[in-house]
């Protein structure tokens, strides 16, 4: 199909597509999901199989999604669709686009309250209230912050509100330039605070637990939670890769960019450990605080920074850009198709989409503090839609995705797809999808909820 033929546009240039899709990768996910999960399941052993499912599991299957959205340049939907009128696939692989966009309509009703959260802590940076602060403090600032569901209801309106606002305009137009401009800001801020971190905190026991092995702290719920968010991270397993991919030039390799996004990522999650992770053991925080471990321990490097008031500024405003240029892919599935298949404005989509979310989101923080009732396996309304998508969802979406592209999709369609030149590329993802990521999401996925 003709580049020109997509509705919504192609990315300009091709790095557009590895700036875009490093924007939806990089996110809330790097920097407040990844140090607690790191936390929580032990460090260094945790960071080995993470890497692993990054490598063997991660870039695999969002090659898979992305060579998918740029074989037929619709959206998830529709491309399904469209391989069933062509009697390429069963149409009942279409529920598959429709499992992905649910996904992410339910992550970004919680994604969204977190980025309010960081919203409330950049309102909080530049009013100063971060100046010498200490670790009791920074604890009852964030947990006075879930005890007022009225700011934290202001903070995801406004985050949505943002979110309609860009997913309203083309994906093509803005997005580029604000993530050009983002990511080299973040990684530069990370790096700065992370040297800092490094010389205030506790630095020997920071890069001992992130960085030691053993074999001892491996169990199934460890590389259950690796593979979880290594999907989560990489924006897989949902349909935003797949969405990107249809917007994608056909002169970029597939393989090449895909590697570039799954680098950056670990980068900017890797860093945000070497701040975070100073702080907790120098100040004694708990590693194992959970989804509160950012959110105390970075106040705390900034209250006692020279400068920490502008600091902090910047950094809370980078990460509010980061969640939204990831929350904006996780509504893109429906506007596209809304738009391309019902003509209704993307603009109007977007809305319709976003108020949809933020009436789940208020339940979700309400689940924070009024409403805490422990709706299963203990776990409050926040807590289920965190576990149930990255643990549940987000595995099947990917295993359904990639096998859907590795056995029903006529093999040379997808060789076309990634550059003829790059045979061996083409090789070593094919195999690998086939024989090792599918495998091993169906074999964790399924010893996870055992073993739960
Ligand atoms: N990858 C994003 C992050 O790390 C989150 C995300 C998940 C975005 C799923 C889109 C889809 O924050």
């Amino acid at each position: 199909m003709p580049e020109s033929r997509c509705l919504q546009g192609i990315w300009s240039s091709p790095w557009i597509f590895i700036f875009a899709a490093s924007g939806s990768a990089v996110g809330l996910g790097n920097i407040w999901k990844f140090p607690y999960v790191l936390g929580e399941n032990g460090g260094g052993a945790f960071l080995v199989v993470y890497c692993l499912c990054l490598l063997l599991v991660g870039l695999p299957v969002l090659i898979a999604e992305v060579a998918l959205g740029r074989t037929v340049r619709s959206n998830p939907i529709d491309t399904v669709n469209d391989l069933s009128e062509r009697r390429i696939v069963h149409p009942a692989w279409v529920l598959v686009p429709w499992l992905a966009g649910i996904t992410g309509f339910l992550i970004l009703t919680f994604y969204s309250v977190i980025a309010g959260w960081s919203i409330a802590y950049l309102d909080r940076a530049v009013t100063g209230e971060f100046n010498n602060i200490t670790q009791v403090g920074a604890s009852s600032m964030f947990n006075e912050l879930l005890a007022t569901p009225s700011e934290m209801l202001l903070w995801h309106s406004v985050f949505m509100g943002l979110v309609v606002l860009t997913v309203g305009q083309s994906v093509t137009r803005g997005l580029s330039a604000v993530v050009r401009i983002l990511l080299p800001m973040l990684v530069v801020t990370l790096v700065l605070l992370a040297c800092y971190s490094m010389m205030i905190g506790n630095m020997s026991e920071a890069l001992n637990f992130m960085f030691r092995w053993s074999w001892q702290n491996i169990t199934f719920d460890v590389v259950l939670a690796a593979v979880g968010l290594a999907l989560f991270s990489l924006s897989v397993g949902m349909g935003a890769m797949f969405a990107y991919g249809a917007y994608m030039s056909k002169r970029m390799s597939i393989a090449r960019a895909c590697s570039i996004v799954v680098g950056v990522d670990l980068l900017v999650a890797l860093l945000a450990g070497l701040v975070i992770f100073p702080l907790v053991f120098s100040f004694d925080i708990d590693v194992q605080a959970g989804p509160s471990l950012t959110f105390v321990s970075l106040p705390i490097i900034f209250g006692n920074l020279l400068g920490g008031q502008f600091f902090a500024g910047v950094f809370f405003l980078l990460l509010v850009v980061a969640a939204l240029t990831s929350a904006i892919s996780m509504l893109e599935l429906f506007v596209a198709w809304l738009h391309e298949k019902f003509y209704i404005a993307r603009l109007k989509a977007a809305l319709l989409m976003g108020l949809a979310v933020w009436f789940v989101g208020i339940a979700v923080l309400l689940s924070l503090n009024h409403w805490d009732s422990k709706l299963m396996y203990g776990l409050n309304l926040f807590e289920l839609l965190d576990k149930f998508t990255s643990l549940i969802l987000l595995p099947v979406g990917a295993i359904l995705l990639s096998v859907l592209v590795a056995w029903f999709i006529p093999r040379s369609m997808l060789q076309n797809e990634m550059i003829a030149k790059q045979t061996s590329h083409f090789q070593w993802w094919y195999k690998t999808l086939k024989y090792i990521s599918i495998p091993a999401m169906i074999v964790i996925t399924l010893a996870g909820w055992i073993g739960a």
